[in-house]
Formats: C-alpha cells, structure tokens, sequence
C-alpha cells in the first residue's frame, strides 16, 4: 500500500523507510531505522528529487506511482549520487521512460559509473546558479561539495521556499508517519542521532559544510526536505544553529567525557574514582563509556558534543588498547579539535599508552592535552589520589 504525505501544496514526500538495515554504510549502527526520502512536484511538470535505497524501491514506487495518479514524470532531480539516493534510478526509467535526469557535471560521470544505460540520452547538465522552471515552480541548484560527496548539490524552490537539502540536515531514525519535526520531539528523541549522523558522514568536512551553510544564509528557506529523517518547516534556525555547532568544531555542552578501555577492570576503577571526584567538584553532566561495549559512532558524536575529555587506556602489545586506537583514529579522520583532554595510562610492564595517546591528541587542532599524564601500574594506588585531583583542576579550571 502506498504511503505519501503531502509537504507543500503541490509537493508530496513519496519516500520510504528500513527498520531492518542493521548497519548504515555497512558501518554505522542503527537501531532506530533509517528514511530515505524523497519528493514529487507536480506543476506543469513532474519533477521527483532523488530516489532511495534499493532495499525500500517497492515502496517507493508504489508511493510515486500513487501521486503521480497516472501524469508522466517529466524530471528527476539527482542532488545526491551515494547509493542510497540514486540506486532507484535505473527503476524509475525504466517505468518513465522520456525521464530527463537533472545534475551538474561530476553527477553524470558517477551515473556512469554506477549504471550501464545510455546516461547522455536522459541528462541536463547543470551548474551552479542555473534554473529550471517547470511552471509555476522555478529549481535552482546550489553545489555543496562533500557535503558528502564531490558531486553533491540542493536544489532550492523559490516559489514555496523550500531547500533540497540532500544529505545536509539529515539524520538516522525511521519515519513513523510523522514525518516533520514540528511533529515529533526532535530534541528528545532524534537529536543524538542528528548529532552521530552528522558528525560520522560528514564531521572530517567542517569546512564545506560551513562554506554551505553560507550559501544556504542567501536564500529565503521555510521548509527544509533532507535526504533522511525529518522535514524542517518549523525552528529552522535552531536546527542550522546545530550544525554550525558541529561543522565548527565547537563543544556542544559543557560536559566531561570519560572514554576508558579496561581490561580486567582496573583501569575503569580508575576512572570510576575519577568521576567522583568530578562530581564532588561540582561536574553535574559527566558521561562515561568503555570503548568496548559502545560503537565508536557514538563515541564520536558524544566527543564533538563534550568540551572536556579523558582518554583512559592499558597498554596492549606495547601499543593502545585497539578499541581505544581505534576511536583515536576516528576522532583524528574526523578532524576532531579545539578541546581539553587528559590522559590516563595503565600498565603491569612497559607501559606505554599514554605517550602514544599524548602523541596522536597532540597531533590535532588546539587540543590542549594536560601535561601529567596519571601512569597507573596495574592499580591505582592511594597515594595517586592527588594526582587525580589534578587532573580534576585541570579540567574544571
Ligand atoms: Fe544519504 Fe551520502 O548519502
């Protein structure tokens, strides 16, 4: 049965959603589902805004068939060329066969590459600026370069202002019928997972996004239709407001993150004194993870939204713990800056997390790394007590 909600007067929202993809990219996890949307203008012309995943096509097309109510479709719009936006495409010509596909120049080699069909019969190329009006409403497009990929643009509606925003404004999370954020409680209930999409997609291109954000500040926007998740007509500022948070690097919140790896539990006793005594000092948001048990995706999101972090870690190998090296690697792929970090190191022999820590924190942006590293040889002891006090000051001063 189709499932088509109506965003505009004559603009519908015909995607889909997957509660059963276990993990997004083949990497992230996501227990809540995932959308993948896309939309229908229906003015003189017929224009659909990307597609979705393969695994949600028959959905799709049933909801397009639905609200196209027997008009051909004259246009698609292929803002994105990332799988779970264009892997529909070939199904939609081959049910709307005079389509014309709309993309600028790096769009159409990418189809190239993906399809086999003859892409130059179906294609217009456009680029920065240029329009298409399709009656009453006249597309113009936007390039915002990996926002997530090279080839990615919007496509901005003048007449009922409206922003395509492709994968920008996205997030994990299944749509149950409400599908605003004006509709559901967006903070409560979607903005962690805002928050881990954003930062783990698209968190190493700070930049861009900033560069895109500026572009997006000259145009009139009421309604927002990303790629996934939500549709944006209400709050918008507050949503934009995030992402600038999170492209510029900037803490969230005042909050300390306490990242540990353990291995028989002594160096999560540590850290467990460590919180304490952060709270005896008044630390009110504290968050506490053992990198082996929670996915570096969270991980990551929770260290773009702290301001303060302790990296907690046994030697393993003569190296770091891999759970931790591996969430290290992350937040350095990432572009992760312009934080406060200490470093806990444990031991029984040739102990040497903690420089090797030290070394990849100091090789990121304005990470300001506390210079005594709390060297814990198998246990913590009493008499290093005050050592954790140090580091308390250092991070609550
Ligand atoms: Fe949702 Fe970059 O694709």
């Amino acid at each position: 049965m189709y499932s088509v909600r109506k965003v505009t007067q004559d603009m519908y929202w015909v995607g889909a959603s997957d509660r059963r993809l276990a993990l997004f990219e083949n990497i992230y996890p996501i227990p809540r589902g995932v959308s993948y949307n896309s939309y229908l203008i229906l003015d003189e012309k017929t224009v659909l805004l990307d597609t979705v995943d393969r695994s949600v096509s028959a959905q799709f097309l049933e909801n397009l068939a639905y609200a196209l109510d027997g008009r051909p479709l004259d246009y698609l719009v292929v803002n994105h060329m990332e799988p779970d936006h264009c892997a529909t495409i070939e199904e939609v010509l081959l049910r709307y066969p005079e389509i014309k596909l709309v993309g600028n120049a790096k769009t159409f080699t990418m189809m190239k590459q993906f399809f086999t069909f003859d892409v130059d019969a179906h294609a217009v190329t456009v680029k920065e600026g240029d329009t298409l009006c399709v009656g009453k409403h006249t597309l113009s497009f936007v390039m915002i370069p990996m926002v997530h990929w090279p080839e990615c643009m919007v496509t901005y509606d003048a007449c009922d202002k409206v922003l395509f925003s492709a994968d920008a404004f996205g997030t994990f999370g299944a749509l149950s019928g409400n599908i605003f954020a004006d509709e559901v409680d967006f903070e409560r209930d979607w903005l962690d997972d805002a928050r881990r999409y954003l930062v783990n997609i698209v968190g190493k291109y700070g930049t861009q996004i900033l560069t895109a954000l500026k572009k997006a500040a000259t145009l009139d926007i009421a309604v927002i239709c990303p790629l996934h998740g939500p549709i944006w007509r209400d709050n918008l500022g507050w949503f934009i407001d995030k992402y600038q948070t999170w492209a510029s690097y900037t803490p969230e919140e005042h909050r300390v993150l306490i990242l540990y790896a353990t291995i028989y539990g002594d160096t999560q006793s540590a850290v467990n004194a460590l919180a304490g005594k952060l709270a005896e000092a008044g630390e009110r948001n504290i968050a506490m993870y053992d990198v082996s048990v929670t996915d570096p995706s969270y991980l990551l999101a929770e260290a773009f939204r702290c301001d303060r972090i302790v990296f907690a870690c046994p030697t393993y190998n003569a190296g770091i713990f891999p759970k931790m090296e591996t969430l290290l690697c992350e937040l350095g792929a990432h572009n992760f800056q312009r934080r406060k970090a200490a470093v806990i190191e444990n031991g029984t022999w040739a102990i040497s997390s903690g420089k090797l820590i030290r070394a990849k924190l100091e090789a990121m942006k304005e990470v300001q790394v506390f210079d005594q590293t709390l060297t814990v040889k198998s246990s913590l002891k009493e008499d290093q007590l005050s050592s954790l006090d140090a580091i308390v000051a250092f991070l609550t001063e």
